[in-house]
């Protein structure tokens, strides 16, 4: 079985590539986007994990911009390389590849059989291929999604990073009916890491195992440097929702995003009551939280034994 991988290469997002390359499902192919950083650093990112964890599947280069208004990276959070992590460049550079996102995709799409997607940033490359061939989009089985927020936001008070990032994209994949699965904070703020969690990669003895070992316990500080026991897992938690649904409640939903609030632009809407509203996607109500750590952690695990 095969899945197709946008994300905006930050730490988590790596984390979750990981995830997903020690699951039954084969990565067919990555496209990046803007979002954590601008899209010069996300190749970056890209090409040094591709490097260091051997990835062999395509990668792509996606989106630089938001389909209307200006940039938003989560720099201020992450750091400069978005990886706030190791204050580091990732150790080796792999190629990417010299096709573009929005070409790889389709041809993906093209192709018959299933087409499930894991989005782990803005939605823009997905939008993208909605406007211009709804034919082809049409054709995506499953899209599941970290983004937005059912009750609050983290990049502001209303709205979630990658929803806000990119709300006119998010807009039109919900109008173009893609199957849209959506993992929301909420939801990956209940699979927590804690510093202790970094010591058995750090002491997995494998090549990866210290660079691995740095970045969980950089991304676990963003949490506990402004005061929180933990830090929440966001983007493994969306790859545990896809490699192992079972665990994961998800419910009907009317899902809307809010392009127009002053204060309030790129909050997700979301109404489950089906005498209110018509439904048009799937939130992620609630995750086995036990089950999808002991998921992430071992795949961490595994990988920094190699
Ligand atoms: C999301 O924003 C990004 O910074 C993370 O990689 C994740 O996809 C969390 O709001
Ligand atoms: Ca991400």
């Amino acid at each position: 079985m095969g899945v197709w991988i946008d994300t905006d290469m930050g730490f988590d997002d790596i984390a979750a590539i990981l995830v997903v390359g020690q699951s039954e499902f084969e990565i067919d192919g990555i496209s990046l986007v803007f979002g954590n950083t601008p899209l010069p650093q996300v190749r970056i990112n890209a090409a040094g994990a591709a490097g260091a964890f051997g990835w062999t599947f395509p990668i792509h280069t996606g989106r630089a911009m938001p389909v209307l208004g200006k940039l938003e990276t989560a720099q201020a959070i992450l750091g400069e390389t978005g990886i706030s992590t190791i204050g580091r460049s990732l150790p080796q550079a792999a190629a990417l590849a010299k096709s573009d996102a929005f070409a790889a995709l389709c041809r993906w799409l093209h192709r018959k059989g299933q087409h499930r997607i894991l989005a782990l940033g803005p939605l823009t490359n997905i939008a993208a291929v909605a406007l211009a061939r709804p034919d082809l989009a049409a054709r995506i089985t499953e899209l599941v999604w970290m983004g937005g927020g059912v009750t609050s936001g983290n990049h502001t008070a209303s709205a979630e990073f990658n929803a806000l990032a990119d709300p006119e994209a998010l807009s039109i994949v919900i109008a173009h009916g893609l199957p849209l699965r959506m993992v929301d904070l909420d939801l990956c703020r209940k699979v927590l890491a804690r510093p202790e969690d970094a010591e058995p990669m750090r002491n997995a003895g494998g090549a990866n195992a210290e660079l691995i070992a740095d970045m969980f316990s950089g991304y676990i500080r963003i949490g506990t440097s402004r005061g929180r026991p933990a830090m929440a897992i966001y983007d493994p938690s969306a790859a545990v929702a896809f490699v192992a649904p079972d665990i994961v409640s998800f419910r009907p939903a009317r899902i809307d995003v809010e392009l127009q609030g002053a204060l309030t632009r790129g909050r997700t809407v979301v109404e489950t009551r089906a005498t209110h509203a018509t439904f048009n996607a799937q939130f992620a109500a609630d995750i086995d939280a036990d089950m999808a750590r002991v998921i992430i952690l071992a795949a961490l695990v595994n990988e920094a034994r190699k």
